[in-house]
């Protein structure tokens, strides 16, 4: 890993814990185990933001939202093939005995990317390039065991269960309700946005690897037919993206800017359906603020996919922190999931298609936790501060954790009680009221946490009930009617400042 990265890595962290965006690892207070944080005083308001966002771009494309229990007894863990097929290699070292998920080990050690490596051939780049303990710098012992993720638990007195280690598993189990709300029709689309757990051996990548996180994962489940002639596909189909499949990796060449519909044309995505649920997504990613130049979409390798997937593609985000970084999977999971749910629960999962033809529908997801997207924001936002001459986080504005700023300039002359008149007017935004030293020290205060907007009450306020506005990242003012300000803010929300 290269030295700025390193180092952008333990400024961000400071910054987020000192600006109450991020605390832990937790229980802080006591003795921190890795991969549990805070989502703190802005960092949860900011989150919350994120998921509205996202929530919004799933139910736009027509899905709908579901809740299922965290908790799930084994058999279904059983039958989606978690509890046998999910784990991690896992290495020790000879002389402090401390563990280390080998993969991810020479990943940082080396710089290469070994998701798709054998346990052969972990432990052979291991031996060749040297890599020693990251804690005592000992070698390591020559095998590799695989560790399990499964978070379990008990239920009651004795029944074995698990912490949902994925929200799709429980995305498909109330299939039978879908077709009755459906009326039978694929296909059904549904997602959930909520909390899975992975028993990581040593989580060591901040937010971007935690043991338990926030996952948002949307599910549609549709015909062999309808994979290739998706209908949504031609709304979308001009989106140009870069894409880099895995013959370009193996070749080292760069992504290939190309749009959808070429994409399909050429072959290089299997089918409409999958390339819409790509395109979707891509755009969420832009919505929500990260910036094109800093998306692509990756294809796994044959090895390297999920045990479920029979197509995958990672949309990756170049973070400062990490450099590029796996940020979604879209997964064309086929008729795996149902399949093996039909057969351990022995109910018919089929469903009837168009032509009369009974069928278990095949699955497409776009899956992802939204922990990842939460810090690429912030680790985009807070390197634009590094080149400027103030420390200002430049967050998008539907994301920021709080919206206004509200400045009475003096602390007399009524202009308190003018600012709080008009605080009640603005009851759609997240306010933050200050009265306390000088105005410079105001701005920057707020600057610092991406604060997009402030508005400062003036003794001319008094006179013609006119405030000024005043823009984060341009600095400009504007000087607008109190009365015109909740519609003036909302188009700003909307259309950015103009
Ligand atoms: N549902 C896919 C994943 O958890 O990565």
């Amino acid at each position: 890993m290269k030295e700025t990265q390193k180092q952008f890595q333990i400024e961000l962290s400071k910054y987020l814990a000192e600006k109450d965006f991020i605390y832990g690892p937790e229980p802080e207070l006591y003795s921190p185990i890795a991969g549990f944080y805070t989502y703190g005083l802005l960092g949860k308001a900011m989150k919350n933001n994120l998921e509205n966002e996202i929530r919004k771009t799933f139910t736009k494309n027509n899905f709908f939202e579901i809740e299922f229990p965290i908790i799930s007894p084994e058999i279904i863990w059983k039958a989606s093939g978690h509890l046998d097929g999910f784990n991690d290699p896992v290495i020790i070292c000879s002389k402090c005995n401390n563990s280390f998920r080998a993969d991810k080990l020479i990943e940082e050690k080396t710089g290469i990317i070994a998701d798709s490596f054998e346990d052969k051939k972990l432990l052979e780049t291991i031996k060749e390039k040297n890599v020693t303990c990251p804690s005592c710098k000992g070698r390591f012992e020559l095998k590799i065991t695989r560790h399990s993720l499964m978070m379990k638990t008990t239920i009651g007195k004795n029944i074995v269960a698990y912490n949902r280690p994925e929200t799709a598993t429980t995305t498909y189990l109330p299939f039978k309700h879908y077709t009755n709300f459906f009326r039978g029709k694929l296909p059904f689309t549904v997602f959930q946005i909520g909390k899975a757990f992975r028993n990581e051996i040593s989580p060591r990548q901040l937010l971007l690897r935690q043991r338990e996180f926030t996952q948002a994962e949307a599910q549609i489940f549709l015909s062999k037919e309808q994979k290739q002639n998706f209908e949504l596909f031609c709304e979308i189909e001009k989106e140009e993206l870069l894409l880099w499949t895995e013959e370009l990796q193996k070749k080292e060449e760069k992504p290939l800017k190309i749009s959808l519909k070429e994409a399909i044309s050429k072959k290089v995505l299997k089918n409409k359906a999958y390339a819409w649920s790509i395109g979707i997504t891509y755009k969420m990613f832009c919505d929500i603020g990260i910036p094109k130049e800093k998306i692509r979409l990756r294809q796994h390798w044959q090895n390297e996919k999920a045990f479920y997937a029979d197509d995958a593609w990672d949309l990756e985000i170049e973070l400062n922190s990490f450099g590029w970084t796996e940020c979604c999977g879209i997964h064309d999971r086929t008729t795996y999931d149902l399949t093996q749910h039909q057969k351990f629960s022995n109910q018919d999962l089929t469903v009837r298609t168009e032509k009369g033809e009974k069928i278990i529908p095949d699955i497409i997801e776009i899956a992802f936790g939204i922990d990842r997207p939460f810090f690429a924001l912030l680790d985009i936002a807070f390197f634009k501060r590094e080149d400027a001459k103030r420390t200002v986080l430049s967050l998008p504005y539907q994301i920021a954790p709080i919206q206004i700023g509200l400045f009475p300039l003096l602390k007399k002359d009524g202009l308190p009680e003018k600012a709080k008149e008009i605080r009640k007017e603005l009851n759609d935004f997240r306010i933050y009221y200050d009265d306390s030293g000088s105005i410079g020290k105001r701005y920057s205060r707020l600057d610092a946490i991406g604060v997009p907007f402030c508005i400062t009450i003036d003794h001319q306020t008094l006179k013609d009930d006119t405030v000024t506005i005043r823009e984060r990242d341009s600095l400009k003012q504007i000087r607008v009617n109190k009365k015109e300000l909740p519609q003036k803010l909302g188009q700003f929300f909307v259309n950015g400042f103009k």
